[in-house]
């Protein structure tokens, strides 16, 4: 593989905590701006695609095509597998990769899709032109992250702002850019696209068992995690602010008026044909 690779360290680990929310997305919760574009012969590469969730709906989408997920962190893509073979799916492989030097020729791919992973690399830039390399022309390079200053909630918790200082803080001593959605359109420019839809969309939390899940999953994530690990590590927090973070997400979930807004910038960039 060509060098540079990433220099970034990708902020949450592959943690059970971390898990439970990758493997709930699919490809309606999370690449709804996508499905449009897609056709059924395609050959897709999915970036960064973790557990393989999204990339088995992908391969489903595409049933004459091939979709070849990639992820940089090899332990990862044995879930990824278990995911596609669980649902008997043939038109879809997996590969190591850092997305920012991809070993893949020129004009491979119909489309290349990235899912919260932009925000996690060291040179997002060098990263969507890559992307837009081994993209076909006429082809999609397509990409959804978080912004994490974008992020909303109801009530307000000192716990929770606590929650986002510190993750921000964390996420960009790590080498990533946690506000990433509202960037990506500026990113894609400066990559050299100049056919750039860019929309937003979001994940809503807000009935008792939806709540249970994300604030579970987040307080269990503060305390046991790549990221609790790296938060402690880095200095950013002790293990009594970690404590005082989980137990503010924790009470959080047991409010019944409690609603929580993930916003998310995504980008389809046309290569021009
Ligand atoms: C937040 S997870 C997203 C997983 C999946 N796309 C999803 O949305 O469920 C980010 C993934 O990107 C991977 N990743 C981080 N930096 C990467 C890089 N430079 N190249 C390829 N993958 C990378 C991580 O290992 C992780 O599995």
């Amino acid at each position: 593989m060509p060098e540079p690779r990433d220099t970034a360290v990708y902020t949450h680990g592959h943690h059970e905590s971390v898990l439970r929310s990758h493997t709930w997305r699919t490809a309606a919760n999370s690449a709804a701006y996508l499905v449009p574009s897609l056709r059924p012969h395609m050959r897709i590469l999915d970036i960064g695609c973790g557990p393989g969730t999204i990339t088995a709906d992908l391969a489903e989408l595409v049933p004459d095509g091939q979709v070849t997920g990639v992820d940089r962190v090899p332990e990862i893509l044995g879930r990824a597998r278990a995911t596609a073979a669980g649902r008997g799916l043939t038109n879809i492989d997996f590969a190591v990769a850092d997305v920012h030097a991809l070993n893949y020729p020129d004009d491979t791919f119909c489309v290349v899709h990235a899912h919260q992973v932009l925000q996690h690399v060291g040179d997002p830039v060098r990263a969507l032109r890559e992307m837009k390399r081994v993209v076909r022309p006429g082809g999609i390079v397509a990409v959804r992250d978080a912004d994490y200053a974008a992020m909303a909630w109801y009530p307000a918790s000192d716990g929770l702002d606590a929650w986002l200082d510190l993750y921000r803080r964390v996420a960009r001593a790590n080498g990533g850019e946690p506000d990433a959605g509202r960037r990506l359109k500026a990113w894609a420019r400066q990559a050299g696209f100049t056919d750039i839809t860019a929309t937003s969309g979001t994940w809503t939390f807000a009935m008792p068992e939806e709540r249970a899940w994300w604030s579970g999953l987040w307080a269990d994530r503060t305390l046991a995690s790549a990221y609790a690990d790296r938060a402690r590590l880095g200095g950013h927090a002790d293990d009594r602010e970690l404590r005082a973070v989980a137990e503010a997400w924790r009470e959080w979930g047991t409010r019944d008026d409690g609603w929580f807004s993930v916003l998310h910038g995504e980008i389809l960039c046309r290569k021009e044909a």
